[in-house]
């Protein structure tokens, strides 16, 4: 991906974030700078995502986005094939906030670097890497274009991550961490100016740097969409869901998942740790459908992208 092209889409989600009104269309000017309903002569790239078509000159690129991951090239213009198809892979990803306005919650996408056997760590815990380099790549381009990023306790405690965007340029997006007791952030801490959010189910003592939510819980689980729509509370948007297996089923059991993404490594474990484990079903009706799917390219792998049905 050029470099103008990922400063476009930065541009381009600071945008739709920061946007008070209602976007029908955004305009990516050729120095990669973005306008919101407005169309100028250096517009090269034109997203509409409401049925108001703008008065197009005829040179630039257009996409039509409807839905959270429906994306269409109608015109290419002078972009090249690797930049339509990065446009096509991310440009749904910065306009989840104005998706968010609707729903009142944030909105998530989850994603797991997963074996061909469904395992997201080996029994012993380690998980380090079972993604290819582009995958991580992808990854942090995704926690660029995302207001925050989600881990469960026990990721913190066993991977010590920093959940930065060090592998591309971009802003840190807000960390946030579910548990109810004392956990070691500091491998989170060690370049944050801003304060780690933490959702949990007890009373907490104040704990330097952490900005603790105590929120209602039932048996000990907090349903999700409460998590969400506390995020929303606090002017977070959109939220990049990394695991582990626990949380990110209790976010499918919750019907909190809005997109799922699968990264599949071409590796068989045999055991360990499954990427998702809920209640057993009896019958194949009975399995969790995705409304809309898509395979893509991951460097010499795959990725599952699958869009859930949060309506219900
Ligand atoms: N391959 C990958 O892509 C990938 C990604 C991330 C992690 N991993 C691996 O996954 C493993 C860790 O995963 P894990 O499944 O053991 O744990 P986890 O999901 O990281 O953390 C689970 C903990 O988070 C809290 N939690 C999550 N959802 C909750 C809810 N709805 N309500 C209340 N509390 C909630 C609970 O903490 P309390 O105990 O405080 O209640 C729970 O015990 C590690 O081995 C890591 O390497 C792999």
């Amino acid at each position: 991906m050029t470099e103008l092209l990922w400063n476009s889409l930065l541009n381009l989600h600071h945008a739709i974030c920061n946007s008070s009104a209602s976007v029908d269309f955004a305009a990516i000017q050729s120095d990669g700078s973005v306008l919101l309903n407005q169309l100028t002569d250096s517009a090269i790239v034109i997203i509409t995502v409401s049925e108001v078509e703008p008065n197009l000159s005829g040179k630039e690129a257009v996409f039509r986005l409807r839905g959270k991951t429906t994306i269409e090239c109608v015109k290419q213009g002078k972009l090249t094939v690797i930049d339509r198809d990065s446009f096509i892979c991310y440009l749904p990803y910065c306009f989840l906030p104005l998706l968010a306005k609707q729903k009142k919650r944030a909105i998530s996408v989850a994603h797991f670097a997963q074996t061909l056997d469904g395992k997201i760590a080996t029994k012993t815990g380690d998980s380090k890497w079972i993604g290819n380099d582009q995958n991580l790549i992808h990854a942090h381009r995704m926690r660029a274009l995302s207001c925050s990023i989600l881990v469960g306790r026990n990721t913190v405690l066993e991977d010590k991550p920093s959940l930065t965007v060090r592998h591309v340029k971009g802003k840190n997006p807000k960390k946030i961490v579910i548990s109810s007791s004392p956990c070691d952030m500091s491998s989170l801490l060690s370049d944050e100016q801003e304060g780690i959010i933490v959702f949990g189910k007890t009373d907490q003592p104040e704990m330097k740097g952490l900005d603790y939510h105590k929120l209602a819980s039932q048996n000990g689980h907090i349903n999700c969409n409460t998590i969400l729509e506390a995020m929303y509370e606090k002017g977070i948007h959109s939220v990049y869901v990394e695991g582990g297996a626990i949380t990110t089923s209790n976010f499918l059991k919750d019907n909190a998942i809005d997109i799922l993404q699968l990264h599949i490594s071409p590796m068989v474990f045999g055991s360990g740790q499954s990427a998702i484990e809920l209640p057993g079903i009896d019958k194949v009706n009975e399995a969790i459908q995705f409304t809309k799917f898509q395979f893509q390219r991951v460097g010499d792998t795959i990725m599952f992208v699958g869009e859930l049905n949060t309506n219900q």
